[in-house]
């Protein structure tokens, strides 16, 4: 390892510590532009109380998901990436929504970004999941979180899927075409991916259908 790379371990500490809230692009500005000088932190509508899901929110600070590296090949999950999620709990957000969590398995290595997937395919995971929503709650127990659900699609180096057979230039291989049943199959498979995160006591799931996939979902869905 060169001198100027972190180890994963260091990664995540450090942004535990250093990003507490994340927000979008987006929300950076929007929140910079009306910030006017003197204006109690009352008057911006950011701190105030918001609603999504069906579900009450202490403010609209959303920490966007964010994959964190911490998943073991195992898929076990190591304690550095809880303390993260407590942490960003702690540093006032509204809502956290997780990294993605995949909902099929993932042989270690096999996603293009080179890190291993945070696991919500079996029940076997619900313990771990449990104790990522009860670092948020231990935090705040007014911080919320939603369990991001996913399929990595088209950035699986060995068993790319997408809603058509282009691959695109990241992944060489060509992605095989989802079926209408194939599709269908997905859908039960995020369908139990929700119900595992509801028992681990997430508080609702936000559904990623990335990289190919969201268009199948969505088709399914009409
Ligand atoms: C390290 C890292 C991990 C990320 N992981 C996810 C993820 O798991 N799911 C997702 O939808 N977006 C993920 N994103 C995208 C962020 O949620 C966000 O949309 C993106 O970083 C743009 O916001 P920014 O301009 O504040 O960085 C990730 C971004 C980063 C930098």
């Amino acid at each position: 390892m060169k001198d100027n790379e972190f180890s994963r371990r260091e990664f995540i500490q450090i942004a535990g510590g250093s990003a507490v809230v994340m927000l979008g692009g987006h929300g950076c500005a929007l929140l910079s532009k009306y910030v006017a000088k003197d204006m109690p932190r009352s008057n911006y509508k950011v701190f105030s109380k918001g609603k999504i899901g069906g579900i009450q929110l202490k403010n609209r600070l959303i920490k966007s998901a964010s994959d964190v590296g911490a998943t073991n090949d195992d898929c076990t999950y190591m304690k550095e990436g809880f303390e993260v999620y407590k942490d960003w709990s702690k540093g006032g957000a509204g809502l956290i929504i997780s990294g993605h969590m995949t909902v099929v398995p993932q042989s270690s290595k096999t996603f293009l970004f080179n890190h291993n997937l945070t696991c919500i395919h079996d029940d076997k995971f619900i313990p771990q999941l449990s104790k990522m929503a009860g670092a948020v709650h231990d935090g705040d127990k007014d911080c919320k979180i939603f369990a991001q659900i996913n399929h990595i699609g088209m950035d699986s180096t060995t068993d790319p899927i997408s809603a058509s057979s282009v691959p695109w230039p990241f992944v060489k291989k060509k992605p095989s075409t989802l079926s209408i049943n194939d599709i269908k199959e997905l859908k039960n498979l995020y369908l139990a991916a929700a119900k595992r995160a509801k028992a681990a006591g997430f508080d609702r799931v936000q559904g990623h259908g990335p990289r190919g996939t969201v268009s199948c979902l969505s088709h399914e869905c009409q």
